[in-house]
């Protein structure tokens, strides 16, 4: 295998905006897996529809497993705004919890058993960096700016851009939103995926109308050359997904020749150029799903969800398309199944643990910006 090349990764990975972080009770932290589950399994029939439990598709077996829902971060956002129960329990990291708090009810609770599991993404476009781009950006130009934010953003971005007419998006309607996007203005500006962004801007065929925006390097931070296109993308990335690279997908097509290859929308340009398949990762789980028994598979996204396709899906053949290399995100492998036992007994002493509560202030703007995405 050749050896992984990846970019330096700036990020403050213990970016944390709460107050209210909780570690693991010791008495907690040697569970053996049988009386986890079995602890788990009965706190879950005694709190019955009080709580539901939603699990990322990165989410470990073992939160999986006790999810009523897996699925993207859309499918999970649905689910949160469908459910009436009391407590939503979060198997992902900190932006979907605060997503979800943003639309459910202010009687509902959501809480991620780890609140540090943090996005390294998110905190790569912060909103005050955000704001100083914007006042250079709108100075350079008289034409209507749209903010669009990946879902992987915290709540301040969501609120600021719905502020300034713009909306989220998650990987699976990116296009969508930034057609919404093209219909109320000329420019759109996109955070934090520079690849997500590149990504959609070619589907569009945008793709020679895009410039970046490095907020940490001074010479790039050009706006009267940036508002010259149609589209500015943010200089964030995904550290799992920025590994993969188009020898990878050559790796795998010749060690074997019959093997499609279905990538994430947050690869690199030329690795999704390279896949057969790319989207969301529940694009990604139903690809596998509806293949042929006999089919092969290559998986360009993060190890676990490659793992769960590779249980769930015995008659196809699931490979990881970067080997050995493959990574598991920092963020979602917070969400430790000790953690999930822990909270879940808690509540049934009537303690909240861990909540995630996005101000109310921010929480209702942010709540448009989610909105005009659950329209598209
Ligand atoms: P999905 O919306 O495709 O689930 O992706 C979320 C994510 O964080 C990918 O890295
Ligand atoms: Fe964030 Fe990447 Fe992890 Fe997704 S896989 S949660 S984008 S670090």
């Amino acid at each position: 295998m050749p050896e992984m090349e990846t970019a330096a990764f700036e990020t403050d990975l213990s970016l944390f905006k709460y107050d209210n972080l909780e570690q693991l009770p010791p008495a907690y932290r040697d569970l053996s897996e049988g009386e986890r589950t079995e602890r788990i399994e009965a706190a879950l029939d005694e709190l019955g529809d009080d709580v539901v439990i939603l699990g990322h598709n990165y989410q470990r077996r073992e939160i999986v497993e006790h999810a009523d829902f897996v699925g993207d971060s859309y499918g999970l956002s649905r689910e949160a705004a469908a459910t009436d129960a009391d407590y939503v329990i979060f198997g992902g990291v900190t932006f979907m919890a605060e997503s979800a708090d943003i639309i459910t009810d202010a009687s509902q609770s959501v809480i991620l058993p780890s609140m540090e599991a943090s996005c390294p993404m998110a905190g790569m476009a912060e909103a005050l960096q955000v704001d100083a781009a914007w006042a250079e950006l709108t100075a350079a130009t008289d034409e209507e700016v749209i903010p669009i934010t990946y879902m992987n953003s915290y709540a301040d971005l969501k609120a600021f851009c719905a502020e300034q007419g713009g909306l989220v998006c998650t990987s699976s309607n990116a296009a969508d939103a930034f057609e919404w996007a093209f219909d109320r203005g000329e420019k759109v500006l996109f955070l934090p995926d520079k690849y997500l962004g590149t990504n959609t801007a070619h589907e569009l065929g945008m793709a020679e109308e895009t410039v970046e925006w490095d907020p940490w390097d001074p010479e790039s931070k050009d706006a009267i050359k940036a508002v010259d296109n149609d589209i500015i993308l943010w200089e964030g990335y995904c550290q799992v997904h920025e590994r993969f690279r188009e020898h990878h997908v050559e790796q795998v097509r010749s060690d074997h020749p019959e093997a499609n290859v279905v990538v994430h929308p947050e690869c690199r340009r030329e690795v999704v150029e390279a896949a057969d398949v790319v989207g969301s990762t529940a694009t990604i789980t139903e690809t596998v799903e509806n293949a042929d028994p006999g089919e092969t598979w290559a998986i360009g996204t993060e190890i676990h969800l490659a793992n769960h396709l590779d249980r769930w899906n015995p008659e196809v053949e699931v490979l990881p398309l970067c080997g050995d290399a493959c990574m598991d995100c920092n963020a979602m492998r917070q969400i430790d199944p000790n953690y999930l036992t822990w909270v879940l007994e808690e509540l049934l002493e009537g303690r909240e643990r861990n909540v995630i509560e996005v101000d109310p202030e921010t929480k209702e703007r942010a709540g448009v910006a989610m909105d005009r995405m659950m329209e598209l």
